[in-house]
């Protein structure tokens, strides 16, 4: 598939979401796009395609940007970002922070709520050390459909078992005729919102840590560099930012430094807020 509407359809995605389609995507294109055709009434994804190029309205081109991302997520992905939270992250902070008692975790990009309700569950899961702290975790994501899943916390049975440890799953979710419902302890811990990383961070306060994990590597150069000086604009001073294991700062920016030892964990750079202001 190629041509001028598939051109135009490539540009619309950038423009709204940062992802980058080049014409060997194009048999995910239309693997994708093709349900959005049959609800829409439309033939083939060539004819949604010149829609879309037309003059679509603004629900169907915000569906068709949306379908293109990949929403892959499970809980405590990796593994190593959590326990690097769990032992290397959050003690520091609960040393520096024992006058505020306050902790604020971002999730940006957090699809389906995985990867917010594993930070929530290492949380509970410090016990007496942040009992009685005020903890906010904001996850965001672009995709208002995929918050919705998110939100409401619902897991099918192949969704709970990945990467959940037994003990985990019934210790936080309860069995539910739809699939397994995750506690209302977690649930209020975490508070879900639309946000497009191209439109920066500012209106989100300063974080003591930030996930940004599996989105960055769909972007171009320039879009990652400006998303990642965006995020060091909201990190604490003393914050960390995690980042996928597929994803590197390295020849993008130099506002974030790898922790020695701790693949994935950055720390702001020093100076990195006067070069970037
Ligand atoms: C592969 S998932 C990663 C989920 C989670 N962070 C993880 O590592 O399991 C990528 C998510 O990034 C979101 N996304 C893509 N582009 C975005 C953008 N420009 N702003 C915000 N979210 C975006 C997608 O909607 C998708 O849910």
């Amino acid at each position: 598939m190629t041509g001028p509407d598939y051109d135009h359809f490539c540009r619309l995605v950038r423009q709204r979401s940062g992802l980058v389609l080049t014409p060997e995507k194009a048999y995910l294109v239309s693997s994708r796009l093709a349900p959005v055709a049959r609800t829409e009434g439309l033939g083939t994804v060539a004819q949604l395609l010149a829609v879309l190029r037309i003059g679509a309205s603004e629900a169907l081109v915000q569906q068709a940007v949306d379908v293109m991302a990949t929403h892959e997520s499970y809980f405590f992905r990796d593994a190593a970002p959590f326990e690097q939270l769990a032992d290397s992250v959050l003690p520091p902070l609960i040393a520096a922070r024992q006058t505020q008692r306050t902790l604020r975790i971002w999730c940006a990009a957090c699809s389906s709520g995985q990867e917010p309700y594993s930070v929530a569950m290492i949380l509970m899961e410090m016990g007496h050390r942040l009992a009685g702290w005020k903890l906010e975790i904001l996850a965001t994501d672009m995709s208002e459909p995929i918050l919705r899943k998110a939100s409401a916390g619902l897991y099918n049975d192949f969704e709970v078992k990945r990467g959940l440890s037994a003990e985990r799953q019934a210790r936080w979710f309860t069995q539910e005729p739809d699939g397994w419902r995750v506690s209302p302890k977690l649930q209020q811990m975490v508070r879900f919102r639309p946000h497009n990383l191209l439109q920066g961070s500012s209106g989100l306060g300063v974080f003591d840590v930030i996930f940004c994990r599996n989105v960055l590597i769909y972007f171009d150069i320039e879009t990652k560099r400006q998303i990642l000086d965006q995020l060091r604009r909201a990190m604490a001073v003393d914050g960390s930012l995690l980042l996928g294991s597929a994803e590197t700062v390295l020849g993008v920016s130099d506002a974030v430094q790898p922790v020695p030892g701790l693949r994935g964990l950055y720390r702001p750079a020093d100076g990195s807020l006067a070069r970037s202001a």
